[in-house]
């Protein structure tokens, strides 16, 4: 189901208290979004949007933005809409030790990721809880509302105790301008799968397709020079996918030569997936939806008194500076003087 701004209205969060928890990416545009919304609706009364934020440049940014900010017990106490819009790894600690047991009774508590919905990582007994998840950065879901041209958004009711969470949802999501460009109606779990499989499915494909594509042609004459621009400096695949959302997967094949259309369909057509759908397989339902990956990761994170994350992360790093890939393009960018890799 898709939803359009016809099927919501504004005055359900008439007289309501909205706060974000957090003040960062998501949060500040999608708060800026809403109180921007009733400004321009001055017929239904605004609801109070409170921020909550720890000490940081956040917490100043948001009072330099004219909202009030206080702590997160504090407006849990006086919310009737939480928005928990602080990174997924903080949030279950924040939530259950100081919104959660602040929260009155059918308050609703959204989320933007499914992730910890679906994991049951909240303790979200006697609450609403729905979605609003834009599938945008949040800078675009700022720039997007201003130009009018909306941005896609899944939304869902992931607990219903009210009975009003719908209403509510589709309201919010119409205050931030996510219902602008039609929002899909997507479960938590879902999002989660999508999201974490091409994040660990379809994304590793493409970098081991590039990975050992550099290293085949490499080993038959071709030049780091050539390689990294045919490749990927021309930014030519970024032009590829631009085409795909615009004209369709398929359909922008025609934007290419006909020698280069014959190739990737044939080839991709006749190509043996075998071997990737085991490993999709495995990726969906034993990494993901098993939650052998959500184990990994937050076992990983508690190492080390908390920075075991980023000490995993500087390891990985290291290991993949070392494919002939990787080291090929450092020559390329230092002799062509492109420092930023
Ligand atoms: P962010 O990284 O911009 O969050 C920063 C905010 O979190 C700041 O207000 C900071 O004070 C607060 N914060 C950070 N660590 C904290 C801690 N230990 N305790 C208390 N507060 C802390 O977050 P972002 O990227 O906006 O993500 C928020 C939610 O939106 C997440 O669920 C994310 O999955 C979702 N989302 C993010 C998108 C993006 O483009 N960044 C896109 C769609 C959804």
């Amino acid at each position: 189901k898709i939803y359009r701004p016809n099927d919501a209205s504004l005055s359900p969060l008439s007289s309501k208290t909205i706060l974000f928890a957090g003040y960062g990416n998501q949060s500040r545009s999608q708060a800026l979004n809403l109180r921007d919304t009733f400004a321009s609706n001055p017929d239904v009364s605004a609801p109070k949007i409170l921020i909550a934020n720890r000490t940081d440049s956040y917490h100043e940014t948001a009072i330099a933005d004219g909202f009030s900010v206080t702590s997160f017990a504090e407006g849990a106490k006086e919310a009737d809409v939480v928005f928990l819009l602080v990174p997924d790894q903080v949030a279950p600690a924040l939530y259950n030790s100081e919104i959660g047991p602040n929260l009155r009774t059918g308050a609703l508590v959204v989320v933007a990721s499914g992730f910890n919905v679906f994991y049951k990582r909240l303790e979200v007994e006697g609450v609403d809880v729905g979605m609003v998840a834009p599938r945008m950065i949040g800078a675009g879901v700022r720039s997007r509302f201003l130009e009018g041209g909306g941005f896609p958004c899944f939304v869902s009711v992931e607990n219903n105790f009210s009975g009003r969470a719908l209403e509510m949802i589709l309201s919010l999501a119409l205050g931030i301008g996510g219902l602008t460009a039609g929002a899909v109606e997507c479960s938590a779990r879902d999002e989660t799968l999508m999201d974490l499989f091409a994040e660990q499915a379809v994304w590793p494909s493409i970098i081991v397709a590039f990975r050992e594509a550099y290293s085949t042609l490499k080993k038959l004459g071709c030049s780091d020079e050539a390689l990294v621009h045919e490749l990927w400096l021309s930014k030519e695949p970024a032009e590829v996918f631009e085409k795909c959302a615009e004209d369709g997967f398929i359909a922008q094949l025609k934007y290419h030569s006909t020698v280069s259309q014959y190739g990737q369909l044939s080839t991709s057509l006749g190509m043996d997936a075998t071997k990737l759908q085991e490993f999709f397989k495995n990726v969906a339902e034993k990494r993901i939806l098993g939650g052998e990956f959500t184990k990994e990761f937050i076992d990983i994170d508690k190492e080390g008194g908390g920075n075991g994350m980023e000490r995993k992360l500087g390891g990985l790093y290291a290991a993949a500076s070392t494919s002939e890939l990787a080291v090929g393009e450092k020559k390329v960018r230092e002799r062509m003087g492109l420092d930023k890799v």
